[in-house]
């Protein structure tokens, strides 16, 4: 046979291969492409934009002769959709193994998967479609239905409520309607809720009213708004279909003010091809992303900027956001847009917990084609958890409202201790008779401990293993090594090329015993690989599941009694490092694991400070590890006046309660913490003794920029306090708001605003690269810009200030020393230059006609090499603004950056000027700093008392400098960072260089609080 032809699984009782065992596949292979239940069956694309079941027509019909004469001792081979051998095996052993899209990692993009492509070297599985359980529609409807639910729930703790909770009342607004994307409008109305969908393709909308999931189409969006707003208001269920581009609708629906509180998206953002940009038509959708790829993503992605920034536009105004699974925000981040990550992944929000305990995505399908045999497994279900409201109200709901397609099927969600005793009560069903033929179990790959997804299933874990793809790969293997009857790996479902490792499992209830063998040992380790994965990764819940179920943890079971870093100290000595901290006997596990604080960073509850610096200093590390590190490049995005700048200051907030510490915010947006009551102390003449430094970060920064200052701050009062130590004057330790000036452009914007070195105007109106003025962003955080100004109360308070940071360079290490004291700021100084120019065509306009300010840029940033070269200064272009940034466009403008540094001020406006000279003569200061010496008798006392501390100058700009240049008798610490590297997920520090640090600081205030 060849070429593309209508396929449906055979029906009934007889097989057409040799046994069960294979007709099961066979059967499920043929089912996915059945037109009922695939979104393109001719070109073999069963759902999520290109998902294949076989690579080719001929792949398909040589794995449909495989299966039918394969015994049951053979393993057939599938490489991305294509059979590639039979392999003689055992029994127990899975009749097919399917590895689909799997590319070595250097390799693993969406150009090159789509150059091996095309020379038929390889398909896309997504996640069931290449491994044949896919069930339609409703496979992805459960998912959906838990979520929204766990939506409702969030809303109703909101607002009070005990208990459940419903989408009564609400609108939620999303795209896609495509073959996952369907389930939205039937999961919002079964939750009670109502819901817009827009998608390009009418088609796909009606498509979804025929199967019951959609309720109505309208006719335009006026039309639109109007039968959703009658729904909300009369509190009805109801699903409203709009034709139409998210990227247009979105922001239309935002300007218009439509009153939305849920939004969320499912186009098939995880491949730009298959995202339509504004601007095209879907007839020409297809052939255009084929003939002109790079130029489609460009176009896609423009659009998901708009469409994201309209999402976060909502999310703005109080709405609940979250990115459904699909990469639009990371994809929106690579159109442009900044803010792409401002709200959460779905996994995070809602679903982490339900992994903790193995449960997932449990689906089986009724090979005989007999939706009876479905209704008898739906009894069985219920009556085997008859005390799980949830799951009945499931399975009657999905009986009501769920469509078949296809062979009929079902899922639900189980946990592991479940899941094994439906599977087992299947195939008695089977063996007696009440089921007339056998049913497959099998489950998506989004499962607990079956994918690595680092913006999807394992976005944010606690310990930082979003990236570790080890765990897919060991799932697979057991669950081969269990008697799965096929098992699969493959590479960029869900999330696209790159961004995900993936396992499936399907295994067939014949009704043999050693089909219930399989079951219990498959339907045991599979969920079981969950919750294991996420007790390695320091959930307490998981750990409270594995020992309820009797899960073996090796490392929980060796005698272990070290918990705590005060005890690996004894045993590991002194030449631990932070990572080997980490690292506890060789086993991969972020500070969190080893110090039991295993909470998300949004629990922060009191708790009782540990005892020793060493747990001290670890606990307050692992609490704040994790806000804001980006689970693509492990490094920081912490950004003033933002929900992660939120976070942070409610960790200092909660550490300084925890001690019991007075906690005020200044004029500027500082936070101080108190040890000790300052206005009294300076009212009998003994102004405090401060320390700490800020929690911000660079894009991508590292890890100990500024924390590490505050941390240490912590670490020191409590090893004082331990000392039993009574200060005479009182410590504080701050907390100083946007050092990095990432957001803003002006470094050190809290100091500098408390000490009256940036006027309030000013700072009121500097805007993000979104145009959103710092006063905005302040008011959404809370805090009232109007306040704004010197606080010279606050500044009164600080009779000296001393802050320590990780080195921004080598010097220490070159000196083989762990801690040096700060004796000089060099001069800094950052300008803008903005260079005009003519847009033009990049391809029609001569090179003698252009006006292209992008050339010149070149010749500053040339400059800015050599001028600082001459000058004996350090200089750098490292910001660079483009309009109107198009690849075939030649730019009408450009601005840049240039941030200079030396050791004298004339050498640095020197070279300023001389760049200034080249980019034609206009630049604009934005800020700069004169050279900063320390107070000479601060830095000789501490030079005194750390004996033999060398004392060094940096480059680097500190609030400390800041407060020195406002008459703060200041001095610093450096922490020697190995590598010199910095504003880099690369920065580092040794443990026992950290831990130095405290001690130097503690010493320090010791002395000076005396
Ligand atoms: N959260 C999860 O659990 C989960 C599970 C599976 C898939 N996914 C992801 O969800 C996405 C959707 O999957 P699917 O199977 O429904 O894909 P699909 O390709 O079948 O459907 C996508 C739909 O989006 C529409 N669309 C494309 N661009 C649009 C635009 N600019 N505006 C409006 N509509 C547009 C298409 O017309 C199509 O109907 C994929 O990225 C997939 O990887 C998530």
């Amino acid at each position: 046979m060849e070429g593309a032809r209508p396929v449906r699984a055979p029906r009934g009782t007889t097989l057409t291969a040799r046994s069960w065992q294979t007709e099961a596949p066979l059967r499920m292979l043929q089912n996915n492409l059945d037109p009922q239940v695939a979104e393109r069956p001719d070109d073999l694309v069963v759902y999520g934009g290109t998902g294949r079941a076989a690579r080719s027509w001929a792949a398909f019909d040589a794995m449909v002769r495989t299966l039918t004469t394969l015994k049951d001792d053979e393993t057939m081979l599938v490489q991305s959709g294509k059979p590639v051998g039979v392999m003689r095996t055992h029994e127990w052993a899975p009749r097919v193994l399917i590895a689909n899209s799997n590319l070595v990692g250097d390799w693993a993009t969406w150009p090159e998967f789509r150059r091996l492509e095309q020379l038929g070297l390889t398909m896309y599985g997504q996640m069931t479609a290449g491994s044949w359980i896919y069930i339609g529609t409703q496979g992805i409807l459960q998912g959906t239905y838990e979520t929204f639910a766990a939506v409702a729930a969030k809303r109703a703790t909101a607002a009070g409520q005990d208990g459940g909770g419903t989408l009564a009342g609400t609108l939620t607004v999303t795209g896609g309607c495509g073959g996952m994307g369907g389930a939205q409008p039937l999961a919002v109305t079964l939750n009670g809720g109502v819901c817009l969908i827009i998608d390009v393709d009418a088609a796909r909308l009606r498509r979804r009213v025929e199967h019951r999931y959609l309720d109505e189409l309208a006719d335009d969006l006026d039309d639109a708004i109007a039968r959703c707003e009658r729904a909300k208001a009369a509190r009805r269920g109801v699903s409203v279909g709009l034709v139409g581009n998210c990227a247009t609708v979105l922001p239309e629906l935002l300007r218009r003010g439509v009153a939305v509180d849920i939004v969320t998206d499912q186009t098939s953002a995880h491949d730009p091809l298959s995202y339509l940009p504004e601007g095209v038509d879907v007839a020409d959708w297809h052939a255009y992303a084929a003939a002109r790829p790079a130029e489609f993503t460009d176009r896609a992605r423009a659009s998901m900027a708009k469409h994201v920034e309209a999402m976060v536009g909502f999310l703005d105004n109080g709405a609940e956001v979250f990115d459904y699974g699909n990469s639009i925000r990371d994809e929106a981040r690579l159109g442009g847009f900044a803010r792409a990550f401002e709200f959460p992944g779905f996994v995070p929000a809602y679903i982490r917990p339900l992994f903790c305990e193995g449960k997932g995505p449990f689906r089986w399908a009724a090979l005989s084609g007999d939706r009876n045999d479905i209704r008898v497994t739906d009894e069985a279900i219920l009556d085997l958890f008859p005390d799980n409201d949830h799951l009945h109200r499931w399975i009657r709901a999905a009986q009501d409202k769920v469509a078949y397609q296809g062979l009929p099927a079902r899922i639900c969600w189980l946990g592991q201790g479940e899941r094994e005793k439906a599977g087992a009560r299947f195939n008695d069903l089977v063996a007696s008779g009440q089921i007339s033929a056998p049913v497959v179990i099998g489950r998506d790959h989004l499962d607990c401990g079956s994918v690595a997804s680092p913006y999807r299933e394992t976005e944010a874990m606690a310990d930082g293993s979003d990236a570790i793809a080890d765990w897919p790969l060991l799932n697979a293997l057991v669950n081969t090594a269990s008697g799965a009857s096929w098992v699969s790996i493959h590479h960029g479902g869900g999330v696209g090329m790159g961004r995900s490792i993936h396992a499936g499992q399907v295994t067939v209830a014949d009704g043999t015993d050693l089909a219930r063998q399989k079951i219990e040992r498959v339907l045991t380790n599979d969920p079981g690989m969950g919750v294991i994965r996420h007790v390695d990764a320091g959930y307490d819940l998981a750990t409270k599941v594995a020992k309820d179920r009797g899960l073996r943890i090796p490392m929980a079971e060796q005698e272990r009694p070290a918990t705590s870093l005060v005890a690996l100290t004894e045993r590991e000595g002194p030449s631990a490092s932070l990572a080997a901290l980490t690292e506890p006997e060789g086993h991969p596990a972020s500070l969190l694991a080893l110090t039991g604080q295993k909470r998300p960073a949004s629990s922060l509850a009191a708790r009782p400070i540990p005892r020793g610096s060493r747990a001290s200093f670890t606990s307050l590390w692992a609490a704040l590890e994790p806000i804001g590190r980006h689970p693509g490049t492990g490094g920081y995005r912490r950004f003033a006046w933002t929900a992660q700048d939120a976070q942070l200051r409610d960790w200092f907030a909660a550490e300084a309660r925890a001690r019991d510490l007075d906690l005020t915010t200044d004029r500027a947006g500082n936070q101080w913490a108190w040890w000790g009551d300052p206005d009294a102390a300076l009212a009998a003449g003994q102004p405090g003794v401060v320390t700490g430094s800020h929690l911000d970060s660079v894009p991508d920064g590292g890890a100990f920029d500024g924390p590490l200052g505050v941390v240490s701050a912590f670490a020191a009062l409590d090893a004082l306090r331990e000392r039993g130590f009574e200060p005479s004057r009182p410590i504080g330790v701050v907390n100083f708001g946007d050092e990095e000036g990432a957001r803003f452009g002006v470094a050190c914007a809290g100091s500098r605003i408390l000490t009256g070195a940036l006027a309030p105007d000013r700072a009121r109106g500097l805007t993000d690269a979104d145009g959103v003025t710092m006063a905005d962003a302040m008011a959404r955080a809370g805090h009232d810009a109007g306040l704004l100004g010197r606080d010279a109360e606050t500044l009164r308070r600080v009779g000296a200030f001393v802050e320590l940071h990780v080195e921004q360079g080598r010097g220490l290490a070159d000196l083989d020393r762990p801690v040096a004291i700060g004796s000089s700021i060099w001069p800094h100084g950052r300008w803008r230059l903005d260079l005009a120019g003519e847009a033009n065509h990049a391809g029609t306009t001569r090179l003698a006609d252009r006006h292209d300010p992008m050339l010149t840029l070149a010749e500053v940033i040339l400059a800015a090499r050599r001028e600082a070269g001459r000058h004996g200064c350090v200089a750098t272009v490292g910001k660079v603004r483009v309009l109107p940034n198009g690849v075939n466009a030649i730019p009408s403008g450009v601005s840049a950056w240039l941030d200079a540094r030396g050791s004298r001020e004339a050498a640095v406006r020197e070279v300023a000027a001389a760049v200034a000279a080249v980019g034609g003569g206009a630049i604009a200061e934005e800020s700069f700093t004169g050279d900063t010496a320390f107070d000479a008798e601060l830095v000789k006392r501490l030079a005194a008392l750390l004996d033999d501390a060398p004392v060094l100058a940096t480059g680097a700009g500190h609030d400390a400098g800041i407060l020195a240049g406002a008459g703060i008798p200041t001095a610093m610490l450096f922490v020697r960072n190995p590598t010199g590297v910095s504003h880099s997920p690369a920065e580092h520090a040794e443990a026992d260089d950290c831990l130095a640090g405290v001690d130097a600081l503690t010493s320090v205030l010791a002395d000076l609080a005396r």
